[in-house]
């Protein structure tokens, strides 16, 4: 499973570092939610390119960067260079008041740019990308032809870093899957689905659920199974790490919002005052972030409770754990040419599952969702498994095409 990743930050490198340690025997599999239920081994993935912006890290070994985050020391087996990935171009007034574009592509064709990033591609004969670049606001096309017209027209300003990176890979040559980790609309946007469909790409997302929002989401499903009337939501987290730092410009917050708030409406099934978002950034807490939550409800004969809950998560590993499970799903994905997007799986992994107006579903739900995607017939409760439907064999994947 030949791997590519856009955004070679925290979560890029704690992934290389925790499978590179999985290969050597050094670690287990903690923190991986489906590790032994996927047919697809572990030990297969291979890391064999990544492409930044930043230009400490262009041109750079993966040993190098991995050891700004993480300081276990580390020697990988495929110690790739870090290649230049494509900046969106800023508007900017010029001393005359006249609009002017910046940045450092803005001068190459978009079309051109594609060309470049899909000749990388075929170099490293890449099959699954993951997008891990910072979180951008980024405006759906909702219709195919338009995201191709932009992209033909070099509409720097309406073509976004990831939609720039998504179509890429449909213009690559080869059945290969996209993962959205970020919240930018791409699983959630019609036109991104189509071309997917049309061009034997396969596309998870949108924005990877990995810390306090399933939580919340099981949480939420534990109040209607109890009828009990949630009255409001208080959840925040206040993080040290870039991803945070990044997240107090307020266009960018926008984007994290709507994602994390869609679990709201989707499971309780009425609205409820929320406030549900990463409120600040605090450089000593590091990765390891400090998450909040209160949350009162009515109980029988108007009885008012609360629940309350503080935890500190290191918010790298719990995403970079998840990617372990869907490069190896998406390799399933593409080998049984399920183009376009697929719901169970981003119904578990991601805070705004794809397609549009899918609806956020109870994590919990959502498991057992992946594993009949996967093949196997029976529930899982922990210390044995369930029959479910007509299929009992024991827990192992009835795989099926
Ligand atoms: N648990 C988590 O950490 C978690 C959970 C859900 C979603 N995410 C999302 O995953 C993304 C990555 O998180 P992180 O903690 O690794 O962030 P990070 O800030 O450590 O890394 C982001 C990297 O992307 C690079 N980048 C920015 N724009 C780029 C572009 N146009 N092309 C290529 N590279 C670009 C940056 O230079 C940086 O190296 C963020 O968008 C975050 O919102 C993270």
């Amino acid at each position: 499973m030949r791997t590519a990743i856009f955004g070679q930050g925290y979560v890029a490198s704690i992934l290389a570092a925790g499978l590179q340690r999985i290969k050597e025997g050094e670690i287990g599999y903690e923190g991986i939610p489906l590790a032994e239920h996927i047919p697809e081994s572990i030990e297969e993935i291979e890391l064999v390119r990544a492409f930044d912006i930043d230009e400490r890290k262009v041109g750079r070994r993966l040993s190098d960067i991995v050891s700004w985050y993480w300081n276990g020391g580390i020697s990988f087996e495929n110690d790739y260079t870090v290649k230049r990935g494509y900046r969106q171009p800023q508007r900017s007034s010029g001393e005359g008041g006249e609009e002017m574009l910046n940045g450092a592509m803005a001068d190459t064709g978009l079309e051109e740019v594609v060309w470049r990033l899909v000749e990388e591609y075929e170099r490293d004969e890449v099959e699954v990308f993951i997008n891990l670049t910072t979180t951008e606001n980024v405006q759906p096309f909702h219709d195919a032809t338009e995201l191709e017209r932009a992209i033909r027209e070099n509409r720097y300003d309406r073509v976004s870093a990831s939609q720039l990176y998504f179509y890429s890979v449909t213009q690559y040559d080869k059945p290969s899957a996209f993962i959205n980790c970020i919240p930018a609309q791409i699983a959630n946007d019609p036109a991104c689905v189509e071309l997917a469909k049309r061009n034997s790409c396969v596309v998870f997302g949108d924005d990877g659920a990995s810390g306090a929002t399933p939580l919340t989401a099981d949480i939420l499903e534990h109040m209607r199974q109890r009828s009990r009337r949630v009255l409001c939501i208080s959840q925040f987290n206040i993080g040290g790490n870039t991803d945070f730092l990044s997240l107090m410009e307020p266009e960018r917050n926008l984007a994290k919002e709507t994602t994390k708030s869609s679990i709201v409406h989707d499971i309780l099934g009425y609205e409820v005052p929320h406030y549900i978002k990463p409120t600040g950034y605090l450089m000593p807490l590091g990765d390891k972030k400090f998450v909040a939550m209160h949350i009162p409800y009515i109980s029988f004969n108007g009885a008012e409770d609360e629940l309350t809950i503080t935890a500190r998560i290191n918010d790298s590993p719990a995403l970079a754990g998840m990617l372990v499970d869907l490069i190896r799903l998406a390799k399933i994905a593409i080998e049984r040419g399920e183009y376009g997007t697929v719901y169970p799986i981003n119904a578990f992994y991601m805070k705004m599952p794809g397609p549009r107006d899918a609806k956020a579903i109870p994590k919990v739900f959502a498991f057992e969702l992946v594993r009949s995607w996967i093949g196997y017939g029976s529930i899982d409760i922990g210390d044995g498994e369930r029959e479910k439907g007509g299929g009992t064999d024991g827990g192992e994947p009835e795989v099926s095409n």
